[in-house]
């Protein structure tokens, strides 16, 4: 998979199938079942650590897994996160952590957050780091959110969340997750968008789908999030029910419309 191919999936209207993945092992079976997109999440403080938020990841955690991911896949695009506060201080700790990440064996790595990240995104890809952004609910934020909540739900909001949408990808984003947006709000930003967005909670018009690999094997230890689909349920093995989302996602089949929202 490659950058170019990507764009090209989303300009022909190919939906593009993202997991999270976070060990070698994994990675080979998700690279076989045709994911486009491994996604090394700084998710795995919760569903690997065992934290209530992803708040204590740190670099080091996604080299690692990073590296073990990059060591399983073959075929697959490989985005890295940059894990709370590695990326807030200055465009220079970004860089500097991006190319830990980078060395590790991600393709591109993804930063939540909007205008403020504008000059850390300008400047790797400047240097040809490719990144993605990070809109809507951003998990690093969960304080400051107040929790998981539905986010662009007033008419400033969606102003907003289109403008920033729009300055990311000026900037030099090269993909975007959306989450937790109405399923409108999101057809929106990614009609007026040229780069593949990739939605999570956000419907089904987005340009792709993306969920946390555990969440959608039915492994939650808390309660999972309303519009997360258990894919092991109609599936006898993990390689089927990973085939089945790929499956589903590309054919528009998941998410279904009304399961939005947590
Ligand atoms: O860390 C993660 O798993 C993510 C997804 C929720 C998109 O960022």
């Amino acid at each position: 998979m490659t950058l170019h191919r990507l764009h090209a999936m989303h300009s022909a209207g190919e939906n593009i199938a993202v997991l999270t993945c976070y060990d070698a092992a994994f990675a080979q079976l998700l690279d076989q079942a045709g994911v486009d997109v491994l996604l090394v999440g700084d998710s795995l403080g919760m569903v690997v650590g065992g934290e209530r938020s992803t708040l204590k990841v740190s670099v080091d955690h996604m080299a690692y897994h990073t590296g073990c991911v990059a060591r399983g896949a073959s075929l697959a695009w490989i985005v890295a996160d940059m894990p709370f506060g590695s990326y807030q201080q200055s465009p220079a700790q970004a860089l500097q952590n991006a190319v830990t990440l980078m060395q590790a064996g991600a393709h591109m790595v993804k930063l939540e957050g909007g205008d403020w990240t504008i000059p850390a995104v300008e400047f790797l890809t400047e240097r040809g780091i490719p990144v993605c952004g990070h809109l809507g609910f951003t998990p690093q934020s969960v304080h400051a959110l107040g929790g998981y909540r539905i986010q662009g739900r007033t008419e400033e909001a969606v102003e907003q969340l289109l403008r920033q949408a729009r300055d990311l990808a000026k900037a030099g984003a090269q993909m975007l997750v959306l989450e937790l947006v109405p399923a409108e709000v999101a057809a929106q930003v990614t009609q007026a968008l040229s780069i593949p967005v990739i939605g999570i909670g956000a419907g089904r018009s987005c340009s792709g789908q993306v969920l946390v690999l555990h969440d959608m094997l039915g492994i939650n230890s808390g309660v999972a999030p309303r519009f997360v689909k258990n894919f092991l349920a109609a599936n006898n093995s993990i390689a089927g029910a990973i085939r089945q989302y790929v499956e589903d996602v590309k054919e528009g089949r998941f998410p279904e419309d009304q399961l939005h929202g947590y």
